[in-house]
């Protein structure tokens, strides 16, 4: 008794059959407007598209339409001003607006919410903005791939190592190895897309979960809302978050590439390496060592990986055990993808700069190239095509070279004639000319090669398969 003289007044929208407030801790477990209110736009959109779809079908007056029309329009321009107050009580961003549509209009806002739930509506809301989100994702990474295709066709003839288990295997182009990364972002691409295909369906006239029994026009308020179509179960309609799921998984997937390209960079810039070099635009020094320049935006690119990983299992982990249909539970489907969503829309920025900013450092990775005997493999296939010796014998002859060159402390085009026979007199003066690290660049012709005149065609290529059709802004 004591206790429900402190507490707040019954909620105005469902309170009908309650007597008193909530706690004060049942209120903060509640709401869900401290993040929510991220959907304002979509929430409106929605409110907007039903209330027209509730006058054509004759559900709702046209002047009650009109008036819903005018109140939104208001809220929306408070919203966008921020001069809208946002309240606790009122738990969502549904209910703060319909309470404040009631404010400005009377009655007929509470006539907006005839055949809808917060239910449907929230499932709405959050198509819309993750719909919104891939798209703008999309042309993130369309910026991301043509920063990247522009440094590989100015580095199409730039010679690095190339590496496998992170020892020097065979020489590449830089412009190459830029390349491979356009073809993972574009994968991302088409993984974005594709979730945004199978989400485009309209949740909205599901209701709670077993529709209505007013004669609405699903139809309507999907093609109003820019969806295919209705989503055809209402049970699934309210309850499924697997759109979220998915994008969570693209989203898992893309920052996975970008952390393996931070790294790169974080390791390019290095002492060891010296590849490349970035401008205090996107380093940051060391309050103690003068001399330090750290790829910080680098390495935060790779460290946002785990918040998405992070959004990805948590969401997986609300969902499994939730029986049909709607649960509060659902109510943590949000945070995780405002979270993931704003690191990778950050990371991304960050390796878009910063494929821009750096700048290559070709003698150095020139230099680097040439080490390890890089080009061993080269040797092996000259003793194949010139002096008809079977490929595992080539192999073997030159693992023999190579430990000759070990020996003498030299690199494989710095060994002797003289010597090289000795291991086998097969192999004439010819063999010099595909030693060197440029020569063995250029016999990589086959498709998908590193060869610089394949980098040039693969660039032209990628920019007329990646950038021309949805052009860039
Ligand atoms: N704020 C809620 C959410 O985000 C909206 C749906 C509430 N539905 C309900 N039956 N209480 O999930």
């Amino acid at each position: 008794m004591s206790q429900n003289k402190t507490r707040k007044p019954t909620n105005a929208q469902w309170g009908g059959r309650f007597t008193s407030g909530p706690s004060e801790v049942m209120e903060r477990i509640n709401a869900s407007i401290g993040f929510d209110q991220r959907f304002f736009a979509q929430d409106i959109a929605g409110s907007r598209a039903h209330a027209q779809m509730l006058v054509a079908q004759g559900i709702l007056s046209s002047e009650d339409g009109q008036a819903i029309e005018n109140g939104l329009d208001t809220i929306l321009a408070d919203i966008e001003a921020g001069t809208f107050k946002f309240k606790v009580e009122l738990e969502d961003i549904h209910m703060n607006i319909e309470s404040k549509l009631r404010e400005l209009i009377g009655d007929a806002a509470g006539r907006l919410h005839t055949a809808r739930s917060r239910n449907d509506q929230v499932a709405t809301d959050f198509r819309l903005w993750v719909r919104d989100e891939i798209d703008s994702l999309g042309k993130q990474l369309v910026g991301l791939q043509a920063v990247l295709i522009d440094k590989a066709e100015a580095h199409a003839d730039t010679v690095m190592p190339g590496f496998t288990h992170l020892q020097t295997a065979q020489p590449v182009t830089f412009g190459h190895h830029l390349l491979a990364y356009v073809e993972m972002f574009g994968r991302d691409r088409g993984r974005f897309s594709d979730t945004r295909t199978r989400l485009n369906e309209s949740p909205l006239g599901a209701g709670a979960l077993a529709g209505t029994s007013f004669p609405i026009d699903r139809t309507a308020t999907a093609s109003h809302l820019g969806f295919d179509r209705p989503m055809a179960n209402s049970l699934d309609a309210v309850s499924d978050r697997d759109f979220a799921l998915e994008f969570l998984s693209a989203a898992a997937i893309c920052t996975t590439h970008i952390s393996r390209f931070s790294e790169e960079l974080v390791a390019w810039c290095s002492d060891g390496f010296r590849f490349i070099s970035l401008s205090d635009a996107y380093t940051t020094g060391s309050s103690m060592m003068p001399q330090k320049r750290n790829p910080d935006a680098a390495e935060l690119s790779r460290g946002k990986t785990g918040r998405v990983y992070g959004a990805l299992i948590g969401l997986l982990t609300v969902m499994k055990g939730l029986p049909l249909a709607y649960s509060k539970d659902m109510q943590e489907d949000k945070e995780p993808v405002f979270d993931a969503a704003d690191s990778l829309a950050l990371a991304l920025a960050a390796i878009t700069g910063m494929v821009g900013d750096m700048q290559a450092e070709p003698e150095n990775m020139h230099a680097a190239a040439g080490k390890g005997h890089s080009t061993a493999t080269d040797l092996a296939d000259w003793l194949v095509r010139a002096a008809g010796v079977p490929f595992r014998d080539a192999h073997a002859i030159t693992g023999t070279i190579v430990a000759l060159a070990e020996e003498k402390g030299v690199t494989l085009t710095e060994l002797s004639l003289g010597d090289m026979q000795g291991v086998d007199k097969r192999i004439s003066a010819d063999v010099y000319n595909v030693l060197s690290v440029e020569a063995s660049v250029a016999s990589r012709t086959s498709l998908g090669g590193t060869a610089p005149i394949n980098v040039r065609a693969a660039a032209a290529e990628a920019r007329a398969r990646f950038l021309v059709p949805e052009g860039i802004e």
